[in-house]
Formats: structure tokens, sequence, C-alpha cells
């Protein structure tokens, strides 16, 4: 039998080893226990056409409106079309959907830029909860060797440049474990930001991995902020589900401000609705704007919004009667390991599954409720190719079609030392409050220069004495220095990526950016 080793615990990783477990040896590795992961925590749900009122074309059409004209068709079209099957998926594994009051249908929410109620939830909003645990559940059934509290360091290759294994740090110390193929389902990178929705785990080891195995990296410079996360220290999300049962947003004066700023008001890409807080914000010296949804009644909000009525409560919040302060954050990563439409990546045998990839799925700017569906299906593709031979073009075949606007030669930054003129061992706070304060919700060349310039001061903690958070930051130095050059090489403004100094979208510009490692 042939051997696999998944990485990563969220809904990607967890099907992928429960799927591939049919036919492969698996180890599954995670970074904290199996139920730590971005899944988690998420809330809305997941989206999927399941309603006869509803279409596939019109899901397609939702998500590439929202990507910001920048989507990869033949991505999204996989995306919509296999998403109903997945939710079968699910509900065999054991999720319970809610369902309205009769018991009959799903019962379905609206989330921003979507035309039709096509959420799926669980547990009111804590659907990503309920979906992980079912698939905890699922992967101790199966033979999987797990290993939990195991960092992956990095990937190993053999003189082929294929893989041939993973080189782990866990209580007992660095080791590798050789196997014939690697699905990465690492997820993302809130942890970049100052202010993030994601957990501790999300510092973006896989993709860091990756790039320094030499794989293609794509549209690092769409990062999402979530329009909403709860204006208190952690960023508590504060689902955009609640604006899909008709909360508003108020400036301190309250009044509401998206009606001036998109005809779809709240429920405006979130890319529009979050730079629209800020603006207000800026307006207003920096005070958080307020969430109304006192409208929809104290003992609504708490049968179909648990999650948030105790998150809230324990803040000392009433939001049943007073609107809440909130504020954006950063949420979701567009860019990520390229792959194709089986989470192939340009090195043979690691695939790139969930967040960690980038299959040009959600272009520019995410469709919310995109990102749990997004897992699944791709995580499906690529055990479905497991045993058939590599491709020459694998994740070529996206830029061959859209063409490249620029390809960035990265030296490694997690290799760098004080010979090369990095003075000082990268500082975590200090990096995340750069990126928050230069290459956040709004950029400019100015900005961007001057957090190149105080990231190449920068270099990770000596490789001997690391412990897993500087593994972590020498991950995050790297990721934060991918993004701030591919955000200074695109010159204009679309979705996720805003720029003072190029406000407009460029249509000549509709092309992704890639990032290789500079050979040394
Ligand atoms: C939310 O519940 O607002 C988050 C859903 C998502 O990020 O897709």
């Amino acid at each position: 039998m042939k051997k696999l080793v998944v990485i990563g615990s969220g809904i990607a990783g967890l099907v992928a080893a429960v799927e591939a477990s049919r036919t492969h040896e698996v180890v599954l590795v995670t970074k904290s226990v199996l139920a730590e992961s971005n899944t988690h925590y998420a809330q809305g749900g997941i989206a999927a056409v399941t309603s006869t009122e509803d279409s596939i074309a019109e899901h397609v059409a939702d998500t590439l409106a929202a990507g910001a004209d920048y989507c990869y068709e033949p991505a999204v079209r996989v995306l919509c079309e296999d998403g109903p099957a997945r939710i079968n998926d699910l509900v065999n594994f054991g999720v319970e959907f809610d369902r309205n009051p009769d018991g009959t249908d799903w019962a379905l929410g609206l989330e921003a830029a979507h035309s039709h109620a096509r959420i799926l939830h669980a547990g009111g909003d804590t659907t990503g909860a309920d979906i992980s645990n079912a698939l905890v559940r699922a992967v101790r059934t199966v033979a999987a060797d797990i290993h939990e509290h195991t960092f992956v360091s990095d990937i190993v290759l053999g003189s082929a440049g294929q893989v041939v294994g993973v080189e782990l740090i866990d209580a007992a110390g660095k080791h590798v474990i050789e196997c014939d193929a690697v699905i990465l389902a690492s997820g993302g990178a809130g942890q970049l930001y100052r202010h993030t929705t994601n957990p501790a785990v999300t510092t973006g080891d896989g993709v860091a991995a990756a790039f320094r195995a030499g794989a293609e990296l794509a549209d690092v410079e769409f990062y999402q902020f979530h329009p909403t996360a709860l204006a208190v220290p952690g960023s508590f999300l504060i689902s955009e589900a609640v604006r899909g049962e008709g909360a508003v947003l108020l400036n301190k004066r309250g009044e509401r401000f998206m009606q001036k700023l998109h005809p779809l008001a709240e429920l405006a890409p979130r890319d529009v609705v979050a730079r629209g807080i800020q603006s207000e914000m800026l307006a207003q010296g920096g005070q958080p704007v307020l969430l109304d949804a006192t409208g929809l009644g104290a003992e609504f909000l708490a049968k179909r919004f648990p999650s948030i009525s105790a998150a809230t409560k324990a803040y000392g919040l009433d939001w049943g009667r007073t609107p809440i302060p909130v504020t954006p954050a950063a949420h979701y990563w567009m860019g990520g390991v390229a792959t194709d439409i089986f989470g192939r990546t340009s090195v043979p045998g690691l695939f790139a599954v969930g967040e960690v990839a980038c299959t040009g799925a959600h272009g520019a700017n995410r469709l919310a409720s995109n990102s749990l569906l997004e897992s699944i299906v791709f995580s499906h593709r690529a055990v479905s190719v497991l045993n058939e031979s590599w491709p020459k073009e694998a994740s070529a075949v996206r830029f061959n079609e859209q063409g490249i606007l620029a390809e960035i030669e990265l030296a490694d930054p997690s290799s760098r030392t004080a010979a090369d003129g990095a003075t000082a061992v990268v500082d975590r706070v200090e990096l995340q409050t750069l990126m928050w304060d230069n290459v956040g919700l709004a950029r400019s060349g100015e900005l961007l220069s001057s957090t190149r310039h105080e990231l190449a001061r920068w270099r990770p903690a000596a490789a001997e004495n690391r412990l897993f958070t500087d593994w972590e930051d020498a991950n995050l130095l790297v990721l934060a220095t991918a993004v701030t050059e591919a955000a200074l090489a695109r010159t204009e403004s679309r979705g996720g990526h805003f720029r003072l100094d190029y406000p407009a979208t460029n249509p000549l510009m509709a092309k992704p950016i890639t990032i290789v490692r500079k050979a040394r």
C-alpha cells in the first residue's frame, strides 16, 4: 500500500485522511489537537445549492462577482457543481444541519453577495464545530496513524524533485517520515495580522514549507478582512449571517452608512463592507462602528446565534438590547500554494487543499461560506487522483490560460542569518503590527516599501535553538515578505487588495502574480 501524509486537521485534512484511508496507508499530522483548526470556529456555515429555487449557475455567478473579475472559472464551476454531493458526504459523516421548524427542508441562511439563501448551518452558529466533531469521530474509526502536537518543519524531496517525506518536530525531537505523497491541508495565516478572527495555530506553516520545497505560490496579495469582529481583544467573529438576518451597521451618530456605498448596503461583498467600516472608523477617531441586531429580538438571537450570544454576554454586552462595537479583522487568505483543480501543486507528489491552497476559485475576494465548501470539494478531488501519474502541467494550467502579471523570485527569508545583514530576530507582535498598519485593508507604495525594508532587517532564531513558536515566526517572516512583495507588484486595487495610490481596478491586470523561491 502506498503511504500518504496528510498535514492539518481542519475539514480539508480530516476528509482527506478518512477518504484516502480506503486505498492508502495514512499518517495524519496536526500541530495541536485534532479538533483545533480554523474550521472549528466557523460560524455562518457552508454554501451550496440544495434548494430547487436556487441554481448552480447562480452560485457560480455570485462567486465570480464577489471575486472581483479575477476568479479562475474552471475552479469556480467545480466548486459549485461538486458542492451538493459533498454536502451529502457531510450528512453521511453525521453532520446534522439545521432544519426549518416543520423539519422537512434545511434552514438556509443568507450572507453577503449571495443572490439566494443557500448557507447550510448547524447548531445555529456552531457549524464549524459540528462538522469538525463529526469528522474527528470519523477519522478515529479509520486506520490512520494520528500525530497530534507535531510540527511539520519541511517537505523532503527526492533527487528528481518529487516528494519523498516530511520532516517533523515533536516531543521526541526532529525526525522524518517517508511517504509517496503529501496532502497539505494546514490552513491559512491569520496570525500575520495584529487583529484576526483566526485561532493561534494559523501561522501559514504549510504555505511556507511548500515555498521552501520550491512550490509556486499565487495570489498572496489578496487577504480578506472580515467586516465584523467584536471590537474586544481576541477579535471574536460576529458572523455575516447576523447581517443576513437583518442586522445593520451604524456610525457613532447612530446613522447607517453602507447604503450610500453600495446598493447591497450591509450585504455588499466583504471587501466593500470592511473598507466602508474602516473609513467610517477613521472619520470617528478610530472608534469602532456598531452592529445593531436589536431589531431581531433577544429570543431569536439566542436561538439562531447561541455561541455569539454567549460570547457577547461574556464581554458584558447585551446585543438583544444594545448595538455592539465591531471592527474588521484578518479572516481568510485567498492566496496560497498554487494548485490545479485536483489540488496538485508544481511539486510532484505535493497536494494542497483548503485555505493553504490557491485554486483561483475565490478570485480576489472569497464569497462568504465558500471556504468550508472549497475544503471538502478539493480534498475529495485530490484523493480521487492519488493513484494517477503526475501531470506535467499541474498548477501551470491556470497560468497558461490566464497569463501571469509577474513572477517574483524570492530569496528564502527563513534561511537568513546575521551574515545577510539581518540585524534582529523576528518579533511576532512587531511583525503583526507592521502587517496590520501597512499591508492591511489599505496599502500604498510608500507603506509597502517601508515594510519591505523593515522585514529585511529580521532573521529567524537560530535553527538549533528554536521552539515551536520560533519555527512559526520563521514561517510568518516568509509569508509577510511574500505578501508585501506581491502587494507592491500589483499596482491596482481589486477585491481584498486595495492600494491608496492605485484605487482603480485595471482590467489589464486581471492576471495572477506568482512567487517562487530563488535558487541559492
Ligand atoms: C461568517 O460567519 O461570517 C464567516 C463565514 C465565512 O467566512 O465564510
